[in-house]
């Protein structure tokens, strides 16, 4: 009479490793979310011709539309879309005054250290120094655009 050996358990069946597969669902799900995160996500206009001519233009313009936009808008004026739920409202970086000044030095701070209120990010980690030095000469312009005078506040 033959002996019939029992068949080694399958390590591939569901049954045998429910974890593998509760990993599978985690990892598909994460890469469903990333296609629909970037699939989903509105592109930059291409930068105006003036911007794309001066290459450090053209830097802070790509890193403001990867950082900023968000919450000062596209034309600066302190109104996308992160906009609406920020306890602190973005500036308007075209129409008001500057509470924090307007020189390179006073505009690098606030951008390297963020604001003292803490909705204004710190990014003096996330940009390199080529790129805080381009994304401030970007936003400056926003104000020197429209020829604005600087006005006192208080
Ligand atoms: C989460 C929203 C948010 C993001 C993202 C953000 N800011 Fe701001 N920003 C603010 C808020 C809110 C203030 C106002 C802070 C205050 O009044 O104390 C501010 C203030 C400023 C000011 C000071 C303006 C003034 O009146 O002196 C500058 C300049 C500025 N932001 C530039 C930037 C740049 C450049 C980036 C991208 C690198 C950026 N911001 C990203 C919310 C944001």
């Amino acid at each position: 009479m033959d002996i019939v050996e029992p068949s080694p358990p399958d390590l591939n069946a569901p049954e045998a490793n429910p974890a593998r597969y509760f990993i599978f669902v985690i990892l598909c799900l994460i890469v469903l979310g990333g296609m629909l995160w970037t699939g989903l996500r509105i592109p930059p206009p291409p930068p105006p011709p003036e911007i794309k001519a001066d290459p450090v233009l053209a830097r802070g313009y790509e890193v403001y539309m990867r950082q900023c936009v968000a919450c000062h808008g596209l034309q600066g004026k302190g109104d996308g879309p992160r906009a609406m739920s920020t306890p602190v409202k973005p500036r308007n970086l075209v129409d008001e005054p500057w509470k924090y000044g307007e020189d390179e030095a006073a505009v690098t701070k606030i951008v390297r250290e963020g604001g003292p209120n803490g909705v204004m990010p710190a990014f003096g980690t996330a940009l390199n120094a080529a790129e805080l030095k381009a994304v401030v000469k970007y936003v400056q312009r926003f104000r020197k655009r429209l020829d604005l005078q600087p006005v006192a506040v208080d």
